[in-house]
């Protein structure tokens, strides 16, 4: 099930909505790329649980900033201070693979969805390793 972009509502199960199905099949760069980036975060999340090391040849930083945007008014500056301290958090996850640095690039993905697409929020903060 793919739910879609930065103003995304609570759906039901069973409910369809025209709107999201039409953002689908235009999905732009940002945005499909966007959903590999939590892929590979989710996947992530099982090596950092298990304790393994994150190879960085397998695990890349995945290139978005350059790529179309659904909405291109978020293409400031802002934006690309945001996309380098997610880049510095991704690489630190990646040398220390562990719970306090995977919830780190987190904070780094939410930091920027607060300012530019809120609608993903719920669901990033659900891949977040409970702090004890
Ligand atoms: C520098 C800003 C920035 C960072 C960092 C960032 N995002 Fe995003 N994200 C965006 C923007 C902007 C969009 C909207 C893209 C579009 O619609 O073209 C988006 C869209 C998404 C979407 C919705 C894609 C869809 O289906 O339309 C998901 C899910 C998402 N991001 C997850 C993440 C996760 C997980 C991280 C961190 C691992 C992350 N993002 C880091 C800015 C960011």
């Amino acid at each position: 099930m793919l739910l879609v972009a930065c103003g995304e509502t609570e759906q039901k199960a069973g409910e369809t909505s025209k709107a999201a199905t039409s953002e689908v099949a235009d999905a732009k760069p940002m945005a499909l790329m966007m959903r590999a980036i939590y892929e590979q975060s989710n996947a992530m999340r099982g090596k950092v649980e298990a304790g393994e090391a994150l190879d960085s040849s397998f695990y890349r930083f995945l290139e978005f900033h350059q790529l179309e945007p659904t909405d291109s008014t978020v293409l400031v500056e802002v934006f690309y201070q945001h996309n380098e301290d997610f880049k510095k958090a991704f690489e630190d996850l990646l040398k220390a693979s562990n719970k306090e640095s995977y919830n780190a690039m987190l904070t780094q993905c939410v930091s920027c969805h607060e300012d530019f697409c809120p609608g993903p929020i719920k669901r990033i903060n659900k891949l977040r390793f409970q702090e004890s």
